[in-house]
This record gives C-alpha cells, sequence and structure tokens, in this order.
C-alpha cells in the first residue's frame, strides 16, 4: 500500500482556511483529514458539509471527511455535494452501518469505516468488503491533542491480517497522537495512511514538519 499523509485542518486556523490550505498543499501531502464533530457524539463540536464545500473551492486535495456525528447516513448526500472524496463513518453511531456504507458508495465517495479505542476490532468484521477505509482510533475521538493509545496497535495488526487473508483492497487509517515516533509503529502494525494534527502545526514549518513523519516512515 502507498503511505499517505493526511493533515488534520481540526488543528489549523479556523479563521483562515484558505491559507491553511494552501499551506497543507505546499507540504506535499496527499489527503486532508476533516473532521466533523456534531457536540453529541463527541463532546466537542467543529463544522459541517456547508463549510466542506467553502473548503473545496480552496483545494484539490482528496478531501478525507472523518464523522465524529450520529446517525451519519443523515448526511450522506450533503457530503457528496460538498466535495467529499471518503466519508469515514463510526460503528458506535449508527445501527446500520452496513447500509450507512452503500449509501455513501452509491453517493459516489469512497466509503470509510471507524472504531473508537474501546471497540472491538469484531465490528468491523461484517462491513470488510464494503469499506474502502478503515480508520482505526488511537485516540478516544472528539480533540486534538491527545496521547497515542498503544493497545490500538493490535487492531491495526488484525485488521491488515484480515485484508491479506481475505484478499481486501482497504487502506488503513490511524488516527490520533501520531508524531515522528508513534508513526513508525503504526506502520509496522499495517497502517498507511497516518492522520497528524497537533504535531504539524505545531511547527512554523509545515512542509519541513511533514518530512520528518516521511523520514520516520522511510528510517
Ligand atoms: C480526534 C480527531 C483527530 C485529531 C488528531 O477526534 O479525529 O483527527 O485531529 O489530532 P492529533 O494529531 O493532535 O492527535
Ligand atoms: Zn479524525
Amino acid at each position: 500500500m502507498i503511505n499517505k499523509i493526511a493533515p488534520s485542518i481540526l488543528a489549523a486556523d479556523y479563521a483562515n482556511f484558505a491559507t491553511e490550505l494552501q499551506r497543507i498543499d505546499a507540504t506535499g501531502a496527499e489527503y486532508v483529514h476533516i473532521d466533523i464533530m456534531d457536540g453529541q457524539f463527541v463532546p466537542n463540536i467543529s463544522f459541517g458539509a456547508d463549510v466542506v464545500a467553502s473548503m473545496r473551492k480552496h483545494s484539490k486535495l482528496v478531501f478525507d471527511c472523518h464523522l465524529m456525528v450520529v446517525n451519519p447516513e443523515r448526511y450522506v448526500e450533503a457530503f457528496a455535494q460538498a466535495g467529499a472524496d471518503i466519508m469515514t463513518i463510526h460503528v458506535e453511531a449508527t445501527q446500520h452501518i452496513h447500509g450507512a456504507l452503500q449509501k455513501i458508495k452509491a453517493a459516489g465517495m469512497k466509503a470509510g469505516v471507524v472504531i473508537n479505542p474501546g471497540t472491538p476490532v469484531a465490528a468491523l468484521a461484517p462491513v470488510l468488503s464494503l469499506a474502502d477505509q478503515i480508520l482505526i482510533m488511537t485516540v478516544n475521538p472528539g480533540f486534538g491533542g491527545q496521547a497515542f493509545i498503544p493497545e490500538a496497535l493490535d487492531k491495526v495488526k488484525t485488521v491488515a491480517a484480515w485484508r491479506q487473508e481475505g484478499n481486501y483492497r482497504y487502506d488503513i487509517e490511524v488516527d490520533g497522537g501520531l508524531d515522528n515516533h508513534t508513526i513508525k509503529a503504526c506502520l509496522e502494525a499495517g497502517a498507511n495512511i497516518f492522520v497528524t494534527g497537533s504535531y504539524l502545526f505545531k511547527a512554523s514549518d509545515l512542509t519541513a514538519q511533514v518530512q520528518t513523519l516521511r523520514d520516520a516512515l522511510d528510517d
């Protein structure tokens, strides 16, 4: 699988999305990770599909939308129209994860499925053939800047093994607490898409900071 870096816009300056998207673009990162939070599935509130539609005018990068939202199937059309490329939804947030993933694909987006640190990896087993991307949370969702949860690595290993055994094609993404050390452990466990929020944006030179992550992956 090809390694991809996904800067999280959650850690950017919300009053300057256009500039922040240009800064992300200049790093050579492949994705922009966009965290949608509804104040119910997670305590925090971020922004919705209309903001994503506005961002779309300022970036050609892949929009990797991570919905931390109750019943995310309600927003499939809105995100498709906003220009989302990948829509990733939590198994914990809907009673109909299978149908919701089908709906995402039918709307022309890539379908991602995600589990919280407290959710057994077995919850993903029924939807492996539908998933274009599996996201293993490496922090509890809701906020940037939290410490990496190493126990999540076993789940990454499990979904990587399932992919090999079952000839599935999904990417494996990790999100939360990634830096130039933890990213390597995620790679070794089998992940290939790496979300970076606070580690990236704490630097003034985003391009150099992305390079430290790529160097860690190549080490
Ligand atoms: C957390 C979000 C993450 C967050 C990661 O709920 O899903 O995408 O932006 O931020 P860091 O890299 O700071 O842990
Ligand atoms: Zn996220």
